[in-house]
């Protein structure tokens, strides 16, 4: 996502209205990459059409799957080629910005047996650390290189027969977990990870669906264990709305004075909820209604409501992988309450899309935020007073809607560089904030 598109964003409007969360992003690209291996058909409902599952879409039909064309809002229906039906691609299979489909792909593709396959994505993508996929899936037998000893892409990848293995990966990771998991479904035997604190679990809970030999042992869901030889069939899937999309407006009905939203359909996953937990810890005023579940994953509708005076709040440890894709937002949102917040043991931040510690202290300064920037983490001393400003996305999606909602909270109108790098997780963001708007 390079684009160069300015926005401009007024301060001083409440917000108030009710908006249909856009499906989960994850979970989207989990539902064509395990419809792809299965036998038979699957039916997906609530795809996020937006521009990283789109990605993950292109490179499976490279790959010889009839995926047909997806269009907004409309089910489709994929035919599963089985565990080994991939055929060598012509072409190199471009990943776009979404690190979920790079990673997912290389542990999908170390075992398709004598296929050669190249994976590339864009500037930013070919940045990120690709080594804590290459490094387990080579213990498994992977044959895999790429640039800097096959750390970072373009990666290339001959497909091998795998051994199953037990692996401790050092971050939590759900993409990683997830790339060493689809490996282990063509391995021979068990394959086992074990991670530092439970990320998000999609991919277990789609696969067990699908009729995976996988199971969680221990606490908390840390070491899951998968065994080769089931068959994967083929299932109806309802995707849920995304929590992280959401999220944007939980923290905006938050702090924008005399707000008032109803969110619908949001993914309501413990694994994913870590930002609940921080605004019970501000005192944000929302209600969870109509709580169900759909194809395996929690759902609900939030009621959230603007309160004065929230309270500062402090992130670190094992809650961090439940809300990773939040700090954006939340670091947005700690300018805003009465005190000083802290965000500790974040150092993945900075292998996101951007080094979002980095950019969102660099971005929100510029609105005159008092934000202190340590190696792991931010310090934000909140109660601030936002001036209008020029602002930029630095081309990544969850910094230009966070910026968005910054602008709201300033005096006067700010301007949002490279805005529509939310089109990567959330087409319809500015529809939906007009919306909103009073
Ligand atoms: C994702 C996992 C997370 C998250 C990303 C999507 C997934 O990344 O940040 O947006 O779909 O598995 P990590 O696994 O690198 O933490």
């Amino acid at each position: 996502m390079n684009t160069n598109h300015v926005r401009a964003v007024k301060g001083g409007s409440s917000l108030q209205g009710t908006i249909k969360v856009p499906g989960d992003k994850s979970i989207s690209h989990r539902s064509l990459i395990i419809g792809s291996i299965a036998e038979g058909e699957t039916n997906i409902e609530g795809f996020l059409y937006s521009e990283d599952p789109l990605s993950t879409a292109d490179c499976l039909r490279k790959l010889g799957v009839c995926i047909p064309e997806i269009k907004k809002d409309n089910s489709f229906t994929v035919k599963g080629l089985g565990l080994d039906g991939f055929k060598e691609p012509k072409e190199i299979l471009n990943c776009g910005n979404s690190g979920t489909t790079m990673r997912l792909l290389m542990g999908l593709l170390a075992g398709q047996k004598s296929r050669n396959f190249i994976l590339t994505g864009d500037r930013s993508l070919n940045e990120r650390p690709m080594g804590r996929v290459s490094k387990p899936l080579r213990q498994m037998g992977g044959v895999i290189y790429g640039r800097e000893s096959g750390t970072k892409a373009p990666i290339s990848i001959t497909g091998n027969k795998l051994k199953g293995c037990v692996i401790g990966t050092p971050v939590a990771s759900a993409q990683v977990k997830s790339a060493i998991l689809l490996a282990g479904l063509t391995a021979s035997g068990t394959t086992s990870v074990i991670e530092p604190a439970s990320s998000r679990d999609h991919t277990e809970r789609m696969l067990k669906a699908f009729g995976a030999d996988i199971n969680i042992r221990g606490e908390l869901g840390r070491n899951i264990v998968i065994k080769s030889g089931n068959n994967l069939t083929g299932q109806d899937i309802l995707i849920p709305g995304d929590i992280s999309s959401a999220a944007f407006w939980m923290i905006a009905a938050s702090i924008v004075p005399e707000s008032e939203i109803i969110l619908e359909n949001v993914g309501l996953n413990p694994t994913r909820t870590g930002i609940l937990k921080v605004m019970d810890e501000m005192g944000c005023n929302y209600k969870i209604l109509e709580k169900s579940t759909i194809a395996g994953e929690p759902i609900g509708s939030i009621n959230i409501k603007y309160v004065s005076n929230l309270k500062p709040f402090k992130v670190e440890g094992d809650i961090l992988p439940k809300l990773i894709d939040e700090i954006p937002i939340l670091t947005v949102a700690a300018c805003f309450c009465n005190g000083v917040s802290e965000i500790k043991d974040a150092k993945e931040l900075r292998v996101k899309e951007t080094d979002r510690l980095k950019v969102m202290a660099r971005q929100l300064k510029k609105f005159g935020a008092n934000i202190l920037e340590n190696e792991d983490g931010l310090i934000i001393t909140g109660d601030s007073k936002f001036k209008s400003a020029d602002v930029d996305s630095e081309t990544d999606h969850r910094v230009s809607m966070s910026l968005a909602i910054a602008a709201l909270l300033a005096k006067g109108s700010t301007n949002i560089k490279r805005s529509e790098a939310s089109k990567v997780s959330y087409p319809n963001f500015w529809d939906d904030l007009k919306t909103l708007i009073n």
